[in-house]
């Protein structure tokens, strides 16, 4: 299992940038224990129904915050009480921005130190993303929109998340496949590629592929399907794909440790022109099945490959150099970002010459379909 530092990407750990930490449908009214970026957390909702993060253990004792059946503080209902959440073991209560506001046998001041930390966290198409910055800095880069969520009148079909679960791959071996030209017909089963490139533009890059395909269209021989790929930050991919249906894929990955990622994958297709059928949002979970394993084919490489600390790179690969200094900004302070996107942001072209009409994405177009944050 290689690292952060000896892939050289930069001084900090993890990554700058926005992750997905859970499913909405995993947080219901109990706490949660999760474990990303080498921290163990506690999510939970407060009363009004809104996501919060909070270090995982009590600075008093040090119980975690989050799993407990038994003691009173939970059959009594009092884990979270508004917005806040108490400590299972002698009851102190913290808020969501992880200050004790309440010891239930004191009247004295509560001690300054009586504080655990705690992160911005937005619920969004299904989930909830954290923000996560070594420097503590609020986020500087846009959660996506995710649109298609709330497009169920003009036909798209919610995803439902598939679970990858923990993979032992440094996440620069994921970002890498943005230049991976050459995996796509020994992998995915391509034919007769007519265009590839790839699109920097700050803290967002695009991968736009046409080529047939032996499994997500259909067999005729010009067939071909579309799949514009682009990062909005250093986790979040997004995949317009063309094919029997417009769809908008979803891969998320978060690292646990480091080296260890964590990764869910969805797809939201736009099965009809109307609300959709019970009948056509089950083609619809069919279709994101051929686009799940469609992924477990990269997760199969992944997990039996060593580490690519560095890549004996020919010309007619796609530019991974490129695309690793590009994916170094979130591992740099912020103050340096402008620095790599300088050096990185244009565009590379590897097969064909113009982008072929019919074009789905312009990822700076992307950018104003983010919402929020
Ligand atoms: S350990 Fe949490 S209140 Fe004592
Ligand atoms: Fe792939």
């Amino acid at each position: 299992m290689a690292k952060t530092a000896d892939y050289e990407l930069g001084p900090h750990m993890f990554p700058r940038g926005w992750f997905l930490v859970a499913r909405s449908d995993e947080l219901t009214d109990k706490p949660i224990a999760l474990r990303y970026f080498g921290q163990d957390m506690a999510l939970y909702r407060g009363q009004s129904g809104t996501p919060h993060l909070v270090e995982a253990y009590c600075p008093h004792m040090g119980a975690h915050l989050a799993p407990n059946a038994t003691s009173y503080i939970v059959r009594d209902r009092e884990h979270v009480q508004g917005e806040s959440i108490r400590c299972p073991f002698h009851g102190w209560r913290f808020g969501p921005d992880g200050r004790c506001d309440d010891i239930p046998y004191s009247s004295q001041a509560i001690p300054k130190a009586a504080c655990i930390r705690s992160w911005t966290v937005a619920e969004r198409a299904g989930a909830i993303w954290m923000w996560y910055d070594e420097e503590g800095g609020a986020p500087d880069i846009p959660l996506p929109a995710f649109a298609e969520w709330d497009a169920q009148d003009a036909g798209w079909v919610r995803w439902r998340f598939d679970d990858f679960g923990t993979l032992p791959a440094h996440p620069v071996e994921i970002v890498d496949n943005m230049a991976d030209l050459r995996h796509m017909d020994p992998i995915h089963g391509s034919r007769g590629e007519t265009y590839f490139d790839n699109e920097f533009v700050d803290h967002r890059v695009s991968q736009s592929f046409w080529a047939g395909h032996r499994t997500l269209v259909d067999d005729s021989p010009d067939a071909v399907l579309s799949s514009e790929a682009f990062y909005t930050g250093p986790a979040i991919l997004q995949a317009r794909l063309g094919g029997q249906h417009p769809s908008l894929m979803l891969i998320a990955h978060t690292p646990v440790e480091d080296g260890v990622i964590r990764m869910h994958h969805a797809l939201m297709v736009k099965i009809a022109d109307t609300r959709p059928s019970e009948e056509q949002k089950a083609s619809a979970r069919d279709y994101q099945e051929a686009s799940r394993l469609a992924l477990a084919q990269d997760v199969e490489i992944w997990l039996n490959k060593r580490p690519a600390r560095t890549i004996l790179q020919i010309p007619t690969d796609g530019p991974f150099g490129r695309v690793r200094t590009w994916y170094r900004q979130f591992y740099n302070p912020r103050s340096d970002a402008a620095t790599f996107r300088k050096r990185v942001n244009g565009r590379d072209v590897r097969v064909g010459t113009a982008r072929p009409a019919g074009a789905l994405i312009d990822i700076r177009r992307e950018e104003e379909l983010t919402g929020g944050f």
